[in-house]
């Protein structure tokens, strides 16, 4: 029986908008298990981020629960919130939001130095680990705006690593990278999740969903389908491919 690291209970989301209000998420249910390389899909504004969002501890749901470690985020005050997004939680954007003026490895170590329980050494030894890792190691003293759009993402990703989250968010975390840096960020998420990390990631890349565990299907904030694999290898690539895109089409992709 897998365990249930993220148990999503009657999840809404509605914005105020023209006076008015947005429903965005209604009444979602999903249980998230732990080790488990889950990818959310569906059209553009079809509720993908804001889930991500709410689930992550980065935006309040309007009503429902989230819980996490018997505790239900969605009731959270900030300082709890604060301390969970940097120690339990790492997160991944497709724009990589480094600190401009700090070198890729400052803004690694500056996330582990939020911790107070980490030493600095540890931090930065760690932080070295993760760079070698990460094929960054060369470029660590260099600032964002030095290196390539496929090396910041991977520095975000060691920065999304410093403190051991139990889980990585990512919203489309290859959205804004060239095929080859695509494959590499994937790489990178699938040796993780063959070490048990749980990942959630958003994206629209067959690429990304290829390398999926589960495939969570969203169709304006409800979810319409869900998918699930054998752990991924690159023999099955082809035959994952066909029976995801077979899947997609019977929803409204
Ligand atoms: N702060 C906000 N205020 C009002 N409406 C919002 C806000 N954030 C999101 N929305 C609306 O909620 C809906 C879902 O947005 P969301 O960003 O979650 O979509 P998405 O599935 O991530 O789309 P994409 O694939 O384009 O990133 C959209 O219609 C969007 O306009
Ligand atoms: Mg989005």
């Amino acid at each position: 029986m897998e365990k249930v690291i993220l148990k999503i209970k009657s999840l809404s989301k509605s914005f105020a908008h023209n006076g008015g209000q947005m429903h965005v998420l209604s009444n979602l249910n999903l249980d998230i298990y732990e080790g488990d390389f889950t990818v959310i899909m569906g059209s553009s504004g079809s509720g993908k981020s804001t889930l991500l969002y709410a689930i992550s501890g980065m935006d309040k749901a309007t009503a429902g629960e989230v819980i996490y470690n018997d505790k239900n985020i969605n009731e959270m005050k900030e300082n709890e919130l604060t301390k969970l997004r940097y120690k339990d939680f790492g997160f991944v954007f497709q724009q990589m939001h480094l600190v401009s003026n700090l070198t890729l490895f400052e803004n690694v170590c500056i996330s582990g130095y939020l911790n107070k329980n980490n030493s600095k050494n540890d931090v930065k030894s760690y932080a070295d680990v993760l760079f070698k890792r990460m094929d960054i190691d060369k470029v660590k003293t260099h600032l964002p705006s030095q290196v390539s759009g496929g090396e910041q993402q991977r520095c975000a990703i060691a920065r999304a690593l410093i403190n051991k989250p139990a889980i990585i968010f990512a919203d489309e975390p290859t959205g804004a990278l060239n095929k080859k840096n695509s494959l590499e960020v994937l790489d990178i998420f699938t040796s993780l999740s063959n070490e048990n990390q749980s990942i959630i990631m958003v994206t629209h890349d067959i690429r990304g969903a290829i390398r999926a565990d589960r495939i969570i299907y969203l169709s304006d904030g409800n979810i319409i389908g869900e998918f699930r694999l054998p752990k991924y290898k690159k023999e099955d690539e082809k035959s994952r491919e066909a029976q995801i895109n077979t899947w997609l089409n019977s929803l409204e992709w």
